[in-house]
């Protein structure tokens, strides 16, 4: 149904597939939806495919569009991330007023969300950045939300978005994250876990199917059982789904004509890239990231398998299937682990440097629905900080600590198998020398506290007493102390 002289509550700018899916959901929860985009053409297929779901108000001016919305007005940008976004919250800012608030629904780079949100305040207008997840059926029946921005904002905000989110036990997988960038932060995080979560399953995947000598169909029973376990979310059920399928055109298993090259559009690579500057070991989610990147490094690949890299001794699997099986599970739910935990840290770390006050706690109840790192374990992660806030890491929760006690031998296990069939598994691999190096009473970062201060007189501090010192190494190599 469309009616020009009805107000809308909110506005959706961009009517590709996320932006109609969204704008479909508001109309479906009793929301009255302005629709613009900037070439009618979709305007009028949406309204013609799916008028009938609730209240439309199509425009084809942005200047119509903005006069079609109730005040304070609110419209949300689903274009694609980056100049189109500047573009369009400029042509908004122009014809809106004082109050009114621009939210960004994409997946913006955070700090490009700090920046619009002082440009836009300076014009009297309120920014929202909402990181958005869910994919394209997750915006059409219920996502998972995480906007930023001013606290007034969500307060105005707040219900409407509730109307569409997913829920959880009635709980709305929505709430306010933070300002400014506090929301597109902790959705790239969420993104960099996705990347994470979706490279563990692929290593426990590669070990199932070439380790173990297992057919794709049969994995995804595999995976279809480790479901209802700890393991139980929507990444899973979903490789599942993926490995059972057959390809049409050769009745071949799907994931055998698939090219092995992953893409990415980025945001694991913010992530990881964040983790970097901000000092916080993220090692799961930064493997996950090169893991994509090697895999399309295809060049180079193929030139390594036609010159032979030596393989040395390559021993065949000697445990029991179904055990071997098992002990795949329980070091993907360690890795798993260990990618929430430094995802978690990072958030943290974010929060502290730009003064969010992000509480964990929120994320962990907003993100059991609705996104694509959906998992039934987030319960427990609440849980973990419900017990305690300043959790030093989530690992250390006793809950999770008393589930490492039955996984690390497998995960030991597991990892010295893949080792020896010749395999890769960076990211079970790298997580476990993580955890190690957690527990280690001792680092070799002593060591290299002596090489620096060594060549480069960088100095070092002691064990048994405060203060900062140097050894003379090109004179009579005693101690002084420099601070
Ligand atoms: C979500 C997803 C989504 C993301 C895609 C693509 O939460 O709905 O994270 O926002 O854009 O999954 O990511 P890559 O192309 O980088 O894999």
């Amino acid at each position: 149904m469309t009616d020009k002289n009805e107000l809308a509550q909110i506005g959706v700018v961009g009517l590709a597939v996320m932006g109609s899916n969204l704008a479909r959901n508001f109309a479906r929860n009793g929301n009255t939806v302005a629709v613009y985009n900037r070439s009618p053409e979709k305007t009028h297929a949406l309204i013609e495919a799916h008028g009938e779901e609730g209240n439309f108000v199509p425009s084809e001016t942005i200047e119509d569009f903005v006069a079609s919305l109730e005040r304070p007005r609110k419209a949300i940008i689903m274009v694609k991330a980056g100049k189109a976004t500047d573009a369009v919250i400029d042509q908004l800012a122009e014809a809106m007023d004082e109050g009114d608030i621009i939210i960004d629904g994409g997946n913006a780079l955070f700090t490009d969300t700090i920046r619009r949100e002082k440009e836009v305040a300076a014009r009297g207008k309120h920014f929202v950045g909402a990181g958005i997840s869910g994919g394209e059926e997750g915006a059409l029946n219920g996502p998972a939300i995480m906007p930023g921005g001013p606290k007034e904002s969500w307060e105005t905000l707040g219900p409407i978005l509730e109307s569409i989110a997913a829920n959880v036990d009635g709980t709305p997988c929505v709430t306010h994250i933070g300002p400014d960038g506090a929301g597109h932060f902790v959705k790239m995080v969420h993104n960099g876990i996705e990347y994470a979560d979706m490279q563990v399953i692929g290593e426990a995947y590669q070990l199932l199917r070439y380790g173990a000598g297992m057919e794709p169909a049969e994995i995804a029973e595999v995976f279809r059982e480790w479901n209802s376990g700890d393991l139980d979310s929507y990444l899973i059920e979903i490789t599942a789904e993926v490995l059972a399928q057959k390809d049409p055109e050769t009745g071949a298993p799907l994931v055998d004509v698939i090219v092995d090259a992953a893409g990415q559009k980025g945001t694991g690579r913010w992530t990881a890239i964040n983790g970097l500057e901000l000092g916080v070991p993220i090692t799961g989610i930064a493997e996950s990231v090169f893991a994509r990147a090697l895999s399309s490094s295809t060049a180079q690949r193929s030139a390594a398998q036609e010159g032979h890299l030596p393989s040395g001794t390559i021993t065949e699997l000697d445990v029991d299937k179904a055990e071997f099986i098992e002990d795949v599970r329980r070091a993907l739910y360690a890795a798993k682990l260990i990618a929430y935990s430094q995802g978690f840290d990072e958030i943290k770390a974010g929060s502290e440097e730009f003064g969010w006050d992000v509480d964990p706690r929120d994320l962990a109840t907003i993100w059991r629905g609705g996104c694509i790192i959906r998992a039934k374990f987030l319960d427990r992660i609440r849980a973990a900080y419900d017990n305690n806030a300043d959790l030093p890491a989530l690992i250390l929760d006793p809950y999770f600590k008393g589930e490492l006690e039955d996984l690390i031998d497998p995960w030991r296990r597991v990892v010295v198998a893949a080792t020896q069939l010749g395999l890769p598994a960076p990211v079970f691999a790298s997580s476990l020398s993580y955890y190690d190096s957690l527990r280690a009473e001792r680092l070799p970062a002593a060591l290299i506290q002596g090489q620096r201060d060594f060549f480069g007189a960088h100095t070092f501090q002691r064990t048994d007493k405060s203060g900062t010192f140097h050894i003379e190494w090109s004179g009579d190599r005693g101690l002084t102390q420099t601070d």
